[in-house]
């Protein structure tokens, strides 16, 4: 789907493509009998704004370009009407060809574009499933993870993250436990305090979960922020001791929002926080536990933005927890 400037930019590319080649094609005249030969080149030049209009902008696109290459090719076709018969049906066979090569790949490609929608919208339930399943399981809710997704997109989109890298930031901090399939429930759901064995098995999550993702390709980039997203920026995390900006940005990203749900969260063992404290406990571990610069942008986000997504998310907007829904 184009974003607004893309699309503007598109529009710019595709409107001064048909100004050149109508301009040129206006400019060069029909004898002699070598620029003719140019000039009928040009003529075929109007099929490319609509064939190209129907791949970037799909069948409403492609109809509207191709009207304005038709009014531009008729004008012209006005100014110099060849009193051949055959010349004539050349030049309204052509009228007709633009309307085909821009309606039929339009239709097309927004054919494809709704048939990978549905299919992204399929992997997208499928893997809220999964993570509802896994939440429930550990947190005894099925909305932690959807929760710290939607904080970790609002401190990416504050951070200034683009739009791709944004959806792969998404998918690493829906998934980000996605690991603790692998830890056994005597481990995950043991009441008291672990063993130090049982904490080298729960360490091993987050390797679990990057061998789990990175052999899917669209979770490539997200396998890689599940692998670090119990690093420190301090180099005093796991698995691996990452430092600083080895970081990938993503789980630099999440760690704060991570933190800042269970923060605010209700478990069985502990209140919730109120945003004040779960903010100054945050901003106490500045430089230590997170990357300065991303608790910086998270202390500027209004705290009712924070407080509308965990409203969004409580348990009981789960649609299965609400049968009339
Ligand atoms: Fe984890």
């Amino acid at each position: 789907m184009n974003n607004p400037s893309d699309a503007r930019k598109k529009l710019i590319i595709l409107a001064a493509l048909t100004g050149v080649i109508a301009l040129l094609h206006y400019a060069t005249p029909v004898e002699p009998h070598y620029y003719h030969k140019i000039h009928i080149v040009l003529r075929k030049l109007y099929f490319l704004p609509p064939v190209i209009a129907a791949a970037w902008f799909g069948l409403r696109g492609a109809c509207a370009t191709a009207l304005t290459v038709s009014l531009l090719f008729i004008l012209h076709a006005f100014l110099d009407w060849p009193g051949n018969y055959m010349e004539q049906a050349n030049q309204v066979g052509e009228l007709v060809g633009f309307w085909v090569a821009g309606g039929i790949p339009g239709w097309l490609f927004d054919r494809q574009r709704s048939l990978l929608q549905e299919l992204a919208n399929a992997n997208e339930e499928t893997l809220l499933g999964l993570v509802s399943a896994l939440d429930l399981r550990e947190h005894n809710t099925r909305l932690h993870s959807q929760r710290v997704r939607e904080y970790t997109e609002l401190i990416a989109t504050r951070f200034g993250v683009d739009e791709k890298a944004r959806r792969e930031i998404s998918f690493g901090a829906l998934l980000h436990d996605v690991g603790k399939i692998a830890v056994p429930d005597r481990i995950l759901l043991k009441p008291g305090e672990l063993t130090e064995e049982e904490w080298r098995e729960m360490r091993k999550h987050p390797e679990a979960g990057y061998r789990m993702l990175k052999r899917i390709g669209f979770l490539k980039e997200a396998a890689d922020i599940v692998h670090a997203h119990h690093e420190r920026y301090d180099g005093r995390g796991y698995p691996r001791g990452l430092k600083g900006d080895e970081i990938p940005l993503g789980a630099r990203l999440f760690m704060v929002a991570d933190v800042y749900d269970a923060l605010t969260s209700q478990r069985p063992y502990k209140s919730p926080l109120s945003y004040e404290e779960a903010a100054t406990e945050i901003l106490n571990h500045k430089d230590s536990q997170f990357d300065p610069a991303v608790v910086t942008t998270f202390m500027a986000i209004a705290p009712e933005a924070l407080r509308l997504i965990a409203e969004r998310y409580q348990d009981g907007n789960y649609p299965e927890d609400n049968p009339a829904c």
